[in-house]
């Protein structure tokens, strides 16, 4: 039969069914970090010649961040089996990022840094807003300004100029911290006229290793990894061949999981990790919850505990604990033996999963920028939607320890951030597979699409 219609296109997209209680056993590779991946790429445009990028995952927003930097001119070749990523910079002469792409991926904003450092001018797209509300991007354009460009807004884009053609470096001070903002003046200082720095910056290991890069290949950086980041400018920067990191939000999503699906006794390993990356403040809160926690060189055993302890936790800036893991967190807590809490003071409304886990049985109340979980109540699976990449994981969390099945949709927005998810976590014993669906379907037509 062939797949029904709407209005003439297929509006199919991709589920992810999920029957709980199936234990996670044996181990989970962990991918090359998306975070650390799209800087990477964009630094790649400073240099005029061929850089080779291994460890780049197989991910929709690396996919979309790679046709961003054709359009600049550059010519980019993904294998994506091998994980393997070239970009030839030399032939970059459209100093553009177009509102149709950077709407659909906030990181395309790096172009401005990008552009400017190589070309001296740039026209972007502003990224507007997200899942969860506004991203500003105020200390982009003023820590440009304070580096010597003139920014001007133009029907929503920013054209931003270097006088002369070349910046001349300068210094600024954040607030608050910001990672994109600090690689994005990091890629537009490196090869301006003077001296820069960067007060407040961020210490993400994502920021670290994208600047070991720009040392690579050249540039004159002291301080990376602290919060005052010293530049010293130079003409031109060579391309480089350059090893991405390993995803540590994937890692931390992937020792939640074991910690409240695996069988208690029965230790996971987490493989390709980089244990350091993970930040003082997760590590704590996870050991403190009696999950087990072995770190080796590069992986780290889990092992379940008898019983999960409640651990409150507040996100911070790095070393903190990453915004981007306390959706995953709050399933673990509900999950526990006693009540806790989350408080994100990064973003103040990234709760979109909270209600869709309240479908599940979660008892959960959200506060401003706090939720309050009461642990111990039995998951029950259901049909929950994905919001964004962070809350779809937890979703998929929940399913994995819920009574029965849950259907996860949406999935599009999980396949931003996490290659082979369903796959990874199907080959550690859970029983998880991806089908179509029709998003528009209408249930009362018993006529079901082509699988
Ligand atoms: C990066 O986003 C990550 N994205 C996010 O991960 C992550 O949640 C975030 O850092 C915080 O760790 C990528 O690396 C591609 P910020 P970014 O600028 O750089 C405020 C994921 O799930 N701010 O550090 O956009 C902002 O509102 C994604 O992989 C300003 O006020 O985050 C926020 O409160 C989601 N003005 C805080 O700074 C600005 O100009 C941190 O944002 C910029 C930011």
């Amino acid at each position: 039969m062939e797949s029904r219609t709407v209005c003439g296109i297929l509006r199919a997209m991709d589920k992810l069914i999920i029957e709980g209680g199936h234990a996670l056993s044996g181990s989970l590779s962990v991918s090359g970090s998306k975070n650390t991946a799209l800087p990477l790429m964009a630094a790649a445009l400073l240099a005029d010649g061929t850089s080779v990028l291994s460890r780049i995952p197989n991910l929709r927003d690396v996919k979309t961040f790679a046709h961003v930097l054709r359009i600049s001119g550059a010519a980019v070749q993904f294998d994506a089996a091998r994980n393997e990523m070239t970009v030839d910079a030399s032939g970059v002469n459209y100093p553009e990022a177009p509102y149709e792409l950077v709407k659909k991926m906030r990181a395309s904003f790096y172009m401005l840094g990008a552009l400017l450092g190589r070309c001296g001018h740039a026209r972007v797209s502003l990224p507007g807003g997200c899942a969860w509300g506004p991203r500003p991007v105020d200390l982009h354009l003023k820590g440009m300004e304070a580096l010597g460009a003139d920014i001007r807004l133009d029907h929503g884009y920013v054209v931003a100029e270097a006088k002369g053609g070349r910046l001349n470096g300068g210094t600024f001070r954040m607030n608050p911290s910001s990672v994109g903002a600090t690689i994005n003046l990091l890629l537009a200082s490196v090869t301006a006229r003077g001296a820069s720095r960067i007060e407040h910056a961020a210490r993400e290991p994502d920021v670290v290793v994208f600047g070991e890069m720009l040392q690579k290949m050249g540039a004159s950086i002291k301080g990376l990894g602290t919060d005052t980041i010293d530049i010293e400018g130079v003409h031109t920067l060579s391309p480089v061949n350059f090893h991405n990191a390993p995803d540590r939000i994937e890692l931390g999503t992937f020792m939640i999981a074991a910690a409240i699906a695996g069988k208690p006794g029965q230790p996971v390993r987490i493989t390709n990790a980089a244990p350091e990356h993970l930040g003082d403040a997760f590590v704590d809160a996870f050991t403190q919850t009696g999950a087990g926690y072995e770190p080796g060189d590069d992986y780290i055993d889990v092992t379940a505990p008898d019983k999960l302890l409640p651990v409150s936790i507040e996100t911070g800036v790095y070393p903190g604990f990453p915004t981007d893991l306390q959706a995953q967190w709050t399933v673990l807590l509900a999950q526990a033996s006693g009540n806790a809490r989350v408080r994100d003071t990064v973003y103040f409304d990234r709760f979109k999963h909270i209600p869709e886990l309240h479908r599940m049985g979660a008892n959960a109340i959200v506060v401003q920028n706090e939720v309050f979980i009461a642990g111990g109540n039995h998951l029950q699976g259901a049909t929950v939607m994905s919001t964004d990449l962070r809350a779809g994981v937890s979703l998929v969390l929940a399913g994995m320890v819920a009574e029965g099945e849950t259907h996860v949709l949406r999935v599009y927005h999980l396949d931003r951030g996490y290659e082979n998810l369903d796959g990874k976590l199907a080959d550690a014993g859970i029983a998880i597979r991806r089908v179509q669906y029709d998003e528009f379907a209408d249930p009362s037509i018993k006529e079901p699409i082509a699988g």
